[in-house]
């Protein structure tokens, strides 16, 4: 049975943006994946492609936030990049350390990347949504 590292919680970690809330969702649900995949012990296989796929999905759902920031001029689009490319690049990193050593993707990484997730929507994110609600998202 999978095991699950988060649980999405609407009430708590919803922002009320349909668009948002699904990208954030399906975040959670990769990287659930990609617990499942170190506890079953597939350092060899599925872990670099799990990787993968979760650190593609981040740029696109970063971008998605940044085209909005944009198009409505978020005051506090500079911060808010700021925070993305700093995780964006410490998973591309990663994924090159993993390239020669599988073992980076740990116990301890999956608890920073619940922690990291968690704490952006909880804080920065949700720091927009006044600003988004009042264009009409
Ligand atoms: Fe939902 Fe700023 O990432």
């Amino acid at each position: 049975m999978e095991k699950v590292l988060i649980t999405w919680d609407q009430k708590q970690y919803g922002l009320g943006i349909t668009l948002i809330d699904d990208q954030h969702k399906k975040l959670v649900d990769i990287i659930n994946k990609l617990f499942n995949s170190l506890l079953l012990g597939k350092a060899d296989n599925s872990v670099p492609e799990t990787l993968k796929e979760l650190i593609d999905y981040t740029n696109y759902h970063f971008k998605a936030e940044e085209d909005l920031f944009h198009i409505y001029y978020y005051p506090k689009t500079d911060e808010h990049e700021f925070e993305h490319n700093q995780f964006l690049t410490k998973m591309y990193e990663l994924m090159e350390k993993s390239k020669t050593n599988v073992n980076v993707v740990s116990f301890e990484l999956m608890q920073y990347l619940k922690d990291w997730l968690l704490n952006h929507i909880l804080v920065s994110d949700r720091k927009y949504v006044p600003f988004m609600k009042a264009k009409g998202l």
